[in-house]
């Protein structure tokens, strides 16, 4: 697999990934703050000797993600792209996503948490520098990000996890009664010639980490029981890398085909009220304090306030 992380900071699940692919596999990640790329460039070499490859498969790029030519990214290259408590920082996440769906392959993943809320927010919000820098208040009306994904082109937002993340109490006066979740959603990049039909799927079990269940999203565990799934969620597993993993045959006949509304099913609230969810954050607090060399976020760099990040 080929993967890109969008704002890879330190490099932490760049390197996770880079055990995952194996020596063959290829990990990039982009970050547009240079002390960040710094510190993950300085530990390419650590990893590759851990892993025993002869050679980094890794690679860290001083960029923006809005802007992935820039650094060099080609259409169709990757797999999978992955984010974590990005995309909330950027203006722009329409043009994020356009140049995730740019560089994907076909059959492609983006898997990636971020924070949502469930109200839109006041001017007065958007424009606090602290909250921006807290990952609060960039972040995406959840439905505005099913609105993104289908505008883009993406299957989905398919919602994996997610869970209340809380404010400090003493940030919230802008906020009014705004909630927010860390959500982690996957988008999937179908070609239309590889849509089908809903279908009955049997999981065979053969991912190793994963012999009884493969959960696809919050909705759709899938195992070695047969399950009738909607056309969209056919279309995913079977253009995807997942597809060998699975056996497909039609509806019986006389069966409804189940059909998704991702205006329900996407809802990271609804799922986190309904499961009773306590509450996280997108970057845990380390056990003990962490001397950063630069901010995590660039704004809350300028606040002082960097300690807390990740
Ligand atoms: C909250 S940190 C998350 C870092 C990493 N993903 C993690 O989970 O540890 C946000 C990171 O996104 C980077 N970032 C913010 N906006 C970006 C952009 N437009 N393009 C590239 N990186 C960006 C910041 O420099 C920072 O390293």
């Amino acid at each position: 697999m080929k993967i890109l992380d969008l704002g890879s900071g330190s490099g932490q699940d760049c390197f996770v990934l880079s055990k995952l692919v194996g020596e063959h596999g290829h990990v990039t990640g982009v970050d547009m703050t240079k002390e960040q790329v710094d510190v993950a460039n300085k530990y390419i070499k650590y990893h590759a000797d851990q892993f025993g490859y002869s050679k980094p498969n890794t690679d860290f790029k001083l960029g923006e993600m809005e802007h992935l030519s820039d650094v060099g990214i080609q259409d169709s290259s990757l797999d999978i792209i992955i984010s974590n408590c990005v995309v909330n920082l950027t203006a722009d996440k329409s043009v994020v996503l356009k140049e995730a769906y740019r560089v994907l392959k076909d059959g492609g993943e983006v898997y990636f948490s971020d924070v949502y809320t469930d109200t839109k927010l006041s001017e007065e919000a958007r424009k606090d520098e602290v909250l921006w820098g807290e990952c609060v208040s960039g972040a995406l009306h959840w439905k505005e990000l099913v609105e993104l994904s289908k505008e883009v082109g993406f299957s989905g937002p398919h919602l994996v996890t997610a869970r209340p993340f809380v404010v400090e109490e003493h940030l919230r006066k802008p906020l009014g009664d705004a909630q927010f979740v860390s959500a982690t959603y996957r988008l999937f990049k179908v070609p239309e010639s590889c849509k089908t039909e809903a279908s009955r799927v049997t999981y065979k079990g053969t991912i190793e980490e994963s012999p009884e269940e493969f959960k696809f999203n919050v909705h759709n565990i899938l195992t070695k029981t047969p399950k009738d799934v909607s056309s969209d969620v056919a279309s995913v597993l079977s253009a995807s890398r997942f597809s060998k993993h699975f056996e497909f045959q039609p509806l019986e006949p006389g069966t409804t085909a189940p059909i998704d509304d991702v205006y329900i099913e996407a809802d990271p609230f609804a799922y986190c009220a309904s499961n009773k969810v306590a509450p996280g954050a997108c970057c845990p607090k380390p056990a003990k304090p962490v001397e950063q060399e630069n901010g995590c976020c660039p704004k809350r760099a300028k606040t002082g306030n960097e300690a807390r990040c990740c």
